[in-house]
This record gives C-alpha cells, sequence and structure tokens, in this order.
C-alpha cells in the first residue's frame, strides 16, 4: 500500500525532547501496535512502520501477526540466508539488501527486520534456514554487505537475534551457558562486524538468557559490548514479545518494545521513575532513540515509491543460481539441451518449496516451478514428469507405493532422472527445532527405486539446514543442494542443471556424515530452561577438524562445470606488532573451457598459541568471475582480528607473537596453497599475584628474574629445575610454596616484592 501523505523530512529531536511529557516519552517507548511505532500528532512525530524480515518482506498494513500466519502485501521473495550464504558474495548480498530497502520505501515500511546472524551451532536449529553460517566471519560480512545495501536506499535494518539465539527450542525462556571467550569469538562477531562496518538502524535483541539474564534486559550485552565497546548509535528494539521487566530493560539499553505491550511496559517504567529505580535521563535517552530513528527514516517516506519487480525477480533467478553448490558430479551435469528422455522426479519439481515457516514467510509476487523451467529449457528432448511422492508424512502406505512405481515409469529407460528430494514445510520452522537430519523415508525409497531404472540420476536437495546423505548419495551421479531458493528458484535449478549458470556455491556449514557427529550433540537444546555450550570454540568445522572428523561434505566445499588453477601466492606483512596487518596475494586461472566463478577462502593457523585454538579459522575470502583461460591476482588484507584470539585472563584481544600459517584453500578441507608468516605480536604478561603458582611467577619478565634470585642455590631451586619433580612444584601457588619448611622466601617476601613491583 503506498504512502500518500507527505511527512517532514526530519526531526528537530532534541526539541522535540523537551517539548514532550514524561508520559508521552515514556510512550514512545513501546509499539502502537504489531508494526508501528507511536506517533505524537501534537507534536507532528509521525509513527513509522517496520516489517520482516530478512530475505523478502512482510509487510501487513491491516490485520498482522508475527509467526507468519497471516498473509501479507506480495513483495520478492529473495532465497533466505542459508541459500545466498552459500553465494560468498559480498557483492551480491549487497544488492539483495537493496532491493529489499527499495520495496520496503515503496511499501511504506522503514525498517525491515533483519538480517538474523545468529550461528549455526546445530543443524536441528529450526530456524538455520534464516542464518548464515557456522562461521562468524563469513556471516558477518554477508550481512554487512546487505545491510549497506539496505540502507544505501535509506530504510534501516535491524540486526538480530542479539545474542546466542542459537535454537528454537523454549527460545522466550532458556539461558544459554556460554564462557566469555565463546561468545567474543563465535557468538558475537558477525554481530561485532555488522555493528562496526555498517551501522545498522537498529539491533533486535533475542529473547533468551545468556548466562541466566535475559537478553532483553542485560546492560552487559545491550550497553558494556554493543555500545561502549562496539560503537553502535542506533537503536535496540525488542524481538516481538522479549521484554520481561520493562524498567530494567530501559535501564540496561533496550531502547523500544516491540509490539505493543498495551500499557503494560509504560506502567512498569513510571513506577520505576517513581520508585526512584529508573531516572527520567534513562528514559530520555531510550525516546530520543525513537526519535532519532523515525526522524532518519523520513526522508524516504513519500508517494509515488515503486520499484522494478521484473528487475528484482531477476536478481532473485540470479541470486538463487549464485546459492546452488555443487556437491558432486560425474560428469552427467550440465544436461544438454538435445539428447534421450530426462524424466524429472519429486513434487518439489511442481511445488517448490522457496522458504522457511514462521515470520520470515512471503507473499510472493510470483512463483517459478524446475518442472516448467526445466521443459522450456529442454524443449529438444523429452521430458517425463513423476511426483514420486507427497509433501506429507501421514501418505497411506499403498498411495506412496502407487507414487512410487509412476516415478519408476517415467524413469524406465531414462538418459537421466533429475530427482528432487527435500525437507517438506513443517520440517523446519522458526519456532521448533528439528529432531533428526533425515529425508523422509518414502523419498529415500523413490530415489533408490528409480536408480535402478535411470541410466543416470541427478540429485536436487530443497532444505534449509543440512541433512545427512550417507545412507543414499551413492545413487546420485550429480548431487546439487539447492536450499530454499526463493520465489524464482525454479528458474534457477534449471539454469544450473542446464549450464546456463555455471555452480559457484560453497557450503557456508559443514554437512556432517552423521548428526552423532555434531559437536552440541548432548548439549542441544538442553535441559530445564538451561543449555550449555560445552563444545565451546568448536562449532562447525572448528569442531570436525580437531577431531579429525570425516564429514559428508566439508565448509567452504562446492564443485564448478570449469577448473581453476591457484598459483603465485605472496604474503606481506605489512604491518606488526600488537595490531598486524597481513597481505595476501595469488593468481586464479579458469584453466576450463566455460566462464566461472571461483571462491578463494583464506584460512588461518596459530602454530605457536599459548592457548587452545581451533586447527584453522576462516579469515577472508573473495569470489572472481573468469572467462575461459582469464587469470586474475586476487588481493586480501588480513588484519589484526585475523590472528589473534580472546585472551581469558586479560578479558581482551590478543596476537600472540609467532608463527601463523596462511592457508588457501578451495574448501577447508581443500587447502591449495598456504605460507607461513612471523608476527611481533604483543609480548603477554599475565598479571601474577602471591596466589599465583610457581610457573605464573617465573614466566613474568620481572618478577620471575626476583623468584629464581632468591630460589638459586638452595634446596627448593634445586627440586624446581629438576625436569620431573620441578613440574609438580611449579603447579604450586608461591604463597603456599612460602609456607613450606625450608623455602627460601616468606610471604612477606612475595607482598614486599609484588608492592614494589606495582611502585614500579
Ligand atoms: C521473530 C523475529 C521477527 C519478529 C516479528 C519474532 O517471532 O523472532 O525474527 O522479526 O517475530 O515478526
Amino acid at each position: 500500500m503506498p504512502v500518500t501523505t507527505t511527512p517532514p523530512t526530519s526531526l528537530d529531536v532534541p526539541a522535540l525532547l523537551a517539548g514532550l511529557t514524561l508520559e508521552e516519552k515514556v510512550g514512545l517507548l513501546d509499539g502502537a501496535d504489531l508494526w508501528r511505532t507511536r506517533a505524537v500528532e501534537r507534536l507532528g512525530i509521525p509513527k513509522i512502520m517496520v516489517s520482516d524480515g530478512p530475505h523478502g518482506l512482510r509487510a501487513q498494513h491491516e490485520q498482522g501477526d508475527h509467526l507468519g500466519g497471516l498473509e501479507a502485501a506480495p513483495a520478492v521473495a529473495f532465497p533466505p540466508a542459508a541459500a545466498t550464504a552459500s553465494s560468498w558474495d559480498v557483492a551480491l548480498l549487497g544488492r539483495i539488501g537493496r532491493a529489499l530497502g527499495e520495496e520496503a520505501r515503496a511499501l511504506g515500511v522503514s525498517v525491515v527486520l533483519g538480517p538474523g546472524v545468529n550461528m549455526k551451532r546445530s543443524p536441528l536449529c529450526g530456524r538455520n534456514f534464516e542464518y548464515f553460517s557456522e562461521d562468524p566471519f563469513l556471516a558477518g560480512r554477508l550481512a554487512s554487505a546487505m545491510v549497506d545495501g539496505t540502507q544505501g536506499v535509506g530504510v534501516g535494518a535491524s540486526l538480530k537475534h542479539f545474542a546466542a539465539n542459537n535454537q528454537e527450542t523454549d527460545r522466550m525462556s532458556v539461558s544459554a551457558e556460554v564462557d566469555e571467550r565463546t561468545l567474543r569469538e563465535i557468538y558475537l562477531p558477525a554481530f561485532e562486524t555488522v555493528v562496526t562496518r555498517s551501522q545498522p538502524w537498529t539491533v533486535m535483541c533475542s529473547y533468551n538468557r545468556i548466562n541466566g539474564v535475559f537478553a532483553s534486559q542485560d546492560p552487559w550485552l545491550l550497553t558494556t559490548v554493543l555500545r561502549d565497546e562496539w560503537g553502535f548509535e542506533g537503536l535496540v528494539v525488542s524481538d516481538w514479545g522479549a521484554v520481561y521487566d520493562r524498567d530494567r530493560a530501559v535501564a540496561a539499553g533496550l531502547d523500544l518494545e516491540m509490539p505493543s505491550s498495551g500499557g503494560v511496559g509504560a506502567s512498569a517504567v513510571l513506577r520505576a521513575l517513581e520508585a526512584g529505580t529508573l531516572s527520567e535521563a534513562e528514559v530520555d535517552r531510550a525516546a530520543a532513540r525513537v526519535l532519532e530513528l523515525v526522524s532518519r527514516s523520513l526522508p524516504a517516506l513519500g508517494a509515488g515509491r515503486t520499484y522494478d519487480e521484473d528487475a528484482h525477480h531477476a536478481l532473485a533467478r540470479e541470486a538463487a543460481a549464485d546459492s546452488v553448490v555443487l556437491l558432486e558430479n560425474d560428469g552427467v551435469l550440465p544436461l544438454a539441451p538435445t539428447g534421450g528422455a530426462v524424466a524429472v522426479v519429486g513434487e518439489f519439481a511442481r511445488s517448490p518449496r522457496f522458504g522457511g515457516g514462521g515470520s520470515s514467510q512471503v507473499t510472493p509476487t510470483r512463483l517459478d516451478d524446475a518442472l516448467s523451467e526445466l521443459r522450456a529449457g529442454l524443449a529438444g528432448r523429452e521430458v517425463r514428469f513423476a511426483p514420486g511422492f507427497t509433501l506429507s508424512d501421514e501418505t497411506p502406505a499403498a498411495e506412496a507405493a502407487r507414487l512410487r512405481d509412476e516415478a519408476v515409469e517415467a524413469a524406465r529407460g531414462a538418459e537421466v532422472a533429475v530427482v528432487l528430494l527435500g525437507l517438506p514445510d513443517a520440517y523446519e520452522s522458526e519456532g521448533y527445532d528439528r529432531q533428526h537430519i533425515h529425508l523422509p523415508p518414502q523419498q529415500v525409497a523413490v530415489l533408490e527405486a528409480v536408480a535402478q531404472v535411470a541410466a543416470k540420476v541427478v540429485v536436487v536437495l530443497t532444505n534449509g539446514s543440512v541433512v545427512e546423505v550417507a545412507g543414499w548419495r551413492q545413487h546420485a551421479d550429480a548431487l546439487l543442494e539447492a536450499w530454499l531458493l526463493g520465489q524464482a528458484g525454479g528458474g534457477a535449478v534449471a539454469d544450473v542443471l542446464l549450464g546456463r549458470v555455471n555452480p559457484s556455491g560453497r557450503l557456508a556449514e559443514t554437512m556432517p556424515l552423521a548428526l552423532e557427529h555434531n559437536p552440541a550433540l548432548g548439549n542441544f537444546p538442553g535441559t530445564g530452561d538451561v543449555v550449555r555450550y560445552g563444545e565451546g570454540l568448536l562449532v562447525g568445522y572448528r569442531w570436525y577438524d580437531a577431531r579429525r572428523l570425516p564429514v559428508a561434505y566439508p565448509f567452504g566445499h562446492g564443485l564448478s562445470y570449469t577448473t581453476f588453477a591457484w598459483a603465485d601466492l605472496e604474503t606481506e606483512v605489512v604491518e606488526d606488532g600488537a595490531a598486524p596487518r597481513v597481505r595476501v596475494a595469488l593468481t586464479v586461472t579458469n584453466t576450463g573451457d566455460r566462464a566461472g566463478k571461483d571462491v578463494v577462502q583464506v584460512y588461518v593457523r596459530d602454530e605457536d598459541a599459548s592457548v587452545f585454538r581451533p586447527e584453522q579459522e576462516l579469515k577472508g575470502f573473495a569470489k572472481v568471475a573468469l572467462e575461459p583461460g582469464a587469470s586474475t591476482r586476487v588481493e586480501l588484507e588480513l588484519d589484526a582480528r585475523a590472528f589473534s584470539f580472546w585472551h581469558p585472563v586479560l578479558g581482551r584481544w590478543v596476537v600472540e607473537p609467532g608463527a601463523f600459517t596462511v592457508r588457501l584453500g578451495a574448501s577447508s578441507r581443500d587447502v591449495r596453497l598456504e605460507r607461513t608468516v612471523d608476527l611481533a605480536g604483543e609480548p603477554v604478561v599475565l598479571p601474577v599475584d602471591a596466589d599465583s603458582t610457581a610457573a605464573q611467577w617465573l614466566a613474568h619478565p620481572v618478577l620471575g628474574d626476583r623468584l629464581r634470585a632468591v630460589l638459586d642455590g638452595t634446596s627448593h631451586g634445586a627440586i624446581l629445575a629438576d625436569p620431573e619433580v620441578g613440574q609438580m612444584m611449579s603447579a604450586i601457588p608461591v604463597r603456599r610454596l612460602a609456607r613450606f619448611p625450608g623455602s627460601p622466601f616468606s610471604e612477606q617476601w612475595l607482598e614486599d616484592t609484588l608492592a614494589a613491583h606495582a611502585a614500579g
């Protein structure tokens, strides 16, 4: 519904704040309804509208809901993040973000509720289709590009769900128990990247608790980390219904409660003001942020905004095709325009599943299906079709057998059977998690039967998060991971199968051999409202690498119809010390006979870490398009964060001195070039006190020498120098050693030495 009135183009926030009554200010901190902020007509403050979601708008101008049950205004359904993350293409994400912004403007929407950058801790998370990756670097860079695109046309983004919302089970109450290093290195960096690079207009807090505290009222999360450390300048909005104690939430830094609490929030705030547990300054701060959000929204609101639906549909198709991951191919793909019969099998071919369930459900402007697109593209070949199965688990056995037999007849004698398998809608949704990662057994049965009679089999997967393939992939001569591909996915699948698009997707999440190999096993989804992140840093490939586990397809994997050669790796330390920068360059050549795109993935391995670190971590990537025979020099720069870890004792990022190997991979398990660089880093000096161990004292650059001097020539000194007993002794706190008979130093000496050191 286009906006027809002409609102002002900016607000004088300080003046308005001064003119508002206390009740009006408190009122601004609450939504007006499901999707709008509150207006204050007396002062000419208009309301603005926000809408889901990350990959297509769900603008509900009249009746609404936040769970995707009711219709929304038609909008282009782009592929969800699980798919677009596989493109590894920041420019593409930027274009999608921009298109979303254009549609938002045309529909009178000021903030798009997305993207979501939560980590894929377990493939079971029902909402994984909405999230980018198991890797924070990849998720952060892609989401940042998307936010830039949307905000570039004057529409805000809402980075969500902040933070540690990695499951749907008990999402409104569960406490994620995560140590700080794991939060800093795995669960927060994607948010940090988007905030520091793109300044999203809003950040949406998550429903869950983190280490016991609701994200919606966690001052450490919403103020210390988000604003003081990362410099966030926008507004924090609650997830829909995430507020617990409204007054504590305001104090913690949650500015806007959505949807409208019907006055409950305002009463709590007014009561707290009266009791003196909340100050008017805190209310003013939040109200000012609401006004600033309204103000920055105004320029884009105006009558007559439209968008080019054809162009957006074409972009959705391009994005979908570039998101498909070719997992296997024995040469059967691409399909030739002429040749023997092609059997298309699978209900998904005519009934595409284009998105996941819940708040991100889009009412698409149109919907392409793979069957029609394949028929059009293979006009020179006989194309047969059989649905093979239904998308319901309730299908009676006799009906399932009939459908399977029909599929076998369609595939009999076919030169190739294209079998579309996947997860029906009910398998993956916001609001609940999966119980397993298997395909429905009736689909596997159809594949097995079809493989008996068709000369070649191509399997195309439809799913929002990984499925187990080990039990059936031997039947596939080619295997395409086609995720959920948005409204133009049917055409995109045909584009890839027919070779009109050379596949260039790379997995943004590991495909494990079995769910039982997943690191969260036993710790997902938790019990009694507590979920313990026991695997710590070892999420996704970090775990499979550390455990040396075989996987079905590794993080970063994806094939092409052409081949690439990588050569002439150069690394240059352009800045050394505590904040190093390393330039990496290589030459990529398309050595095949088709144009194609390749993805260079840069992993960094810390060879000399003093703490446990993952085997390797993604710290850079670049996607390049090359004509046959063409070469290009790819250059990337690794910054300090590429080498650092969150020091649990110092409570900050540290680059330790030593060797780091820069590994260039075509996947996390296909490292093609590598080089080691030595970095000066920063010498880490850990603080010691009288309760630190002898080893900790001896490692200290100043106090170590002092201790060595008093130990010199003593029996304690001799024991400490012994290779065996010395190890035992060095683990004893010096205060206890001081009390041992014959100790050459006393507790007083320790205190005096520490005091003298502190005094400089
Ligand atoms: C979801 C959010 C969404 C909001 C509004 C919530 O249930 O978690 O992602 O933006 O609803 O629909």
